[in-house]
């Protein structure tokens, strides 16, 4: 099998560099929250071309303590794409709030500006959830277009978080993701384009004030002094030796983003000559961290089915739209058809920075041969 995504090939190209980082982590004794974790943040900041960068220990909580910040609680409405992974609205339903789904687009994967007017039309209207958040998703590292989402954002007087665990350090007319909206928040899941040896995440912003609340929410809600406590908060430090593996990983992130464009270029012009086959679309003045390369087709099981007797791994994400999941189908939401029919026709294929030419030729002779 080759592998779906080649962390190892990475490990081996960032050799003694990124041990010794690890070992000066480890001897350095300050093993949660130590001094890389605040370069780290100040690196992220600047990359992102934000103010702020907090870390914490997942993008989970990357986008709880953001909530948790605004005050977002019982009777608040958040909108959430349809079709993303269960965080995005596991943390609206964990502050108490309603999760009200909104459908996406076809040919971006990313929330559809109408369904979210239908969306935001219909909770008006129903006058049961106060709307007060929208959280668009960079799905699978495509920022949503945000020329369009934010007018109707400032125009509802509604938040803006966007969950960029996908998308971060993606652009949109030169913009990082991770730097758009009221706050985003990022995941360093080792998959993710920028991840590290174990979980991590962070959240950012410009505003000085949420920051602050940030910076206390993620260690038990303290204020100044590490034993005075002036909120409800969480547990949600990051390691030591995350943050310095993430420095490292940070040093080579920008031509890591070329080399995966290099790859999903590559992709698009082969396989888009079948008509069997619609590849990603890009939204004029984007660019894709390209989490993952994901095509549509009509047969995917046949498709997974051959690809795998050939020693090529694919996955599908995401088989379910979340609200029609067990755990999340009463929260209410627009009609999500679009959502339902990628669910049964996405097929993610192998994608990462080191996929030389010569095996990305045989998965694209393979598939076209499948189709
Ligand atoms: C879209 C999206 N949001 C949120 C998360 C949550 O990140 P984590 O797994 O670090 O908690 C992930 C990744 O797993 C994700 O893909």
């Amino acid at each position: 099998m080759i592998p779906f995504i080649d962390l190892q090939a990475q490990r081996r190209r960032m050799g003694t560099g990124l041990t010794k980082a690890i070992s000066d982590a480890v001897e350095g004794g300050q093993w949660i929250m130590g001094p890389q974790v605040a370069r780290l943040e100040a690196q992220l900041a600047e990359f992102a071309g934000v103010k702020h960068a907090i870390a914490c220990a997942n993008g989970t909580d990357a986008l709880l303590i953001v909530l948790r910040a605004w005050g977002i609680g019982p009777g608040d409405a958040v909108f959430v794409p349809a079709f993303t992974f269960a965080a995005s609205a596991e943390v609206v339903a964990l502050v108490g709030a309603s999760p009200v789904f909104v459908d996406v687009l076809e040919d971006t994967f990313n929330m559809d500006p109408q369904s979210l007017e239908a969306a935001i039309a219909m909770v008006k209207r129903e006058g049961k959830l106060r709307p007060r958040a929208v959280m668009p998703v960079d799905l699978f590292g495509q920022t949503a277009d945000y020329r369009v989402l934010e007018p109707i954002v400032a125009r509802e007087g509604l938040k803006m978080l966007c969950d960029a665990a996908q998308g971060f350090g993606g652009l949109l007319d030169g913009r990082r993701s991770g730097g758009i909206g009221d706050a985003a928040a990022t995941s360093f899941f080792p998959a993710k384009p920028l991840g590290c040896f174990g979980d991590g995440g962070a959240s950012f912003t410009n505003d000085d004030g949420l920051a602050d609340l940030l910076r206390s929410i993620r260690i038990h809600g303290q204020g100044t002094d590490k034993y005075e406590n002036v909120r409800i908060g969480v547990n949600s430090r990051l390691d030591t030796i995350q943050a310095a593996i993430l420095i490292e990983k940070l040093k080579i992130f920008p031509e890591e983003i070329e080399m995966r464009e290099v790859v999903a270029q590559r992709y698009s012009k082969a396989l888009s000559r079948s008509n069997r086959i619609r590849v990603p679309h890009m939204i004029t003045g984007a660019q894709s961290t390209w989490a993952q390369y994901t095509i549509q087709v009509p047969d995917r099981d046949k498709l997974q089915a051959d690809l795998k007797a050939r020693g090529i791994p694919t996955a599908v994400y995401y088989p379910i739209p979340l609200s029609h999941q067990k755990g999340y189908r009463d929260f209410p939401g627009a009609p999500v058809p679009t959502s339902e029919k990628l669910s049964k026709t996405v097929v993610s294929l192998p994608m990462h920075p080191y996929l030389d030419e010569a095996t990305q030729a045989r998965i694209i002779e393979a598939v076209l041969e499948s189709v």
